[in-house]
């Protein structure tokens, strides 16, 4: 544990219980609160951060995930806090959600498994587009499966201050085998809920099949060649078994033209629901 993170308990009079994530910029503890309860307490060490606005972003975005209670999206249990003046570090309490998260859950779900998480995620990210807000950076890092089967949202618009080694393609954050073709320098637009739509289908695709629908193989230039055309094995090659019409709904959030896809997350959500 760091000293930023004991001095964050200290001031939150919380006692750090088992680290989720640790080095890096951002700091994931679970802590006991003095009420008994468990939270997650997330830190940015405004020291190794790369993004210089970095403190101003996390503090438009919690204030944003605040504003959100929505049962598929992280709920944020406390205001930023700062560390120091000027500040050197900032943090915020988070529920926990006991879980894993997509990386670590497998593949070649059954089909049933398949809808729920689209409509799940849709369903989260439907919340995160009434907000206008767009995610950015739907990865299987992101979304965590609950004990109880549900999905939950995280990191939310966070993906400018989470990027550490991805690739920085036009400026645009993400994680490399989850981007979409907007993230493209070549692409004329940035991001949008279409974005978010197709990540999401990607990750019903990798819980399918066991990867990325665009993975990324250590080669830039040729990973860059698949995404622009959103190139891939159709999922019905890969998972015969799957219906036709879960199989089309994953097949038209992945297609490269955004306005081809869904248009946003509850239109998403309504399709996973309906096939
Ligand atoms: N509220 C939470 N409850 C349980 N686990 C969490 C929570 N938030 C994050 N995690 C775990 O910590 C990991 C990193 O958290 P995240 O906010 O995504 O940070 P990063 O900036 O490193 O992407 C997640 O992939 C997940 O495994
Ligand atoms: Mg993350």
């Amino acid at each position: 544990m760091t000293d930023l993170v004991q001095v964050a308990c200290a001031e939150l009079r919380a006692a750090p219980v088992r680290p989720l994530v640790q080095g890096g910029q951002k700091q994931v503890h679970v802590v006991s609160l003095s009420d008994g309860t468990e939270s997650v307490l997330k830190l940015i060490d405004l020291g190794m951060a790369t993004d210089p606005s970095a403190f101003e972003r996390a503090r438009r975005e919690v204030g944003l995930l605040k504003s959100i209670q929505h049962p598929n999206v992280v709920a944020v249990r406390s205001d930023l806090q700062q560390i120091g003046d000027p500040p050197v570090a900032v943090y915020w309490l988070e529920e926990f959600l006991e879980g894993s998260d997509l990386r670590f859950s497998g593949s070649r779900w059954p089909e049933q498994h398949l809808h729920t998480l689209g409509a799940d995620v849709a369903a989260g990210l439907s919340a995160l587009h009434a907000k206008g807000v767009i995610h950015r950076d739907l990865s299987p890092g992101n979304v965590q499966r609950l004990t109880s089967g549900k999905f939950v949202v995280m990191d939310p618009g966070f993906a400018k201050h989470t990027l550490r080694s991805g690739l920085t393609v036009g400026g645009q954050p993400g994680t490399p085998g989850y981007m979409t073709p907007e993230h493209l320098q070549s692409f004329s637009g940035s991001p949008t809920a279409a974005s978010d739509v197709f990540a999401c289908c990607a990750l019903v695709y990798l819980a399918a099949t066991g990867q990325s629908p665009i993975p990324y193989k250590g080669d830039e230039n040729e990973y860059l060649q698949r995404l622009r055309t959103a190139q891939h094995s159709p999922l019905h090659d890969v998972r015969p078994d799957l219906s036709d019409a879960l199989v089309s709904v994953v097949e038209r959030g992945l297609h490269p033209q955004p306005a081809r896809r869904y248009r946003n997350g509850s239109v998403l959500q309504r399709a996973f629901e309906a096939a």
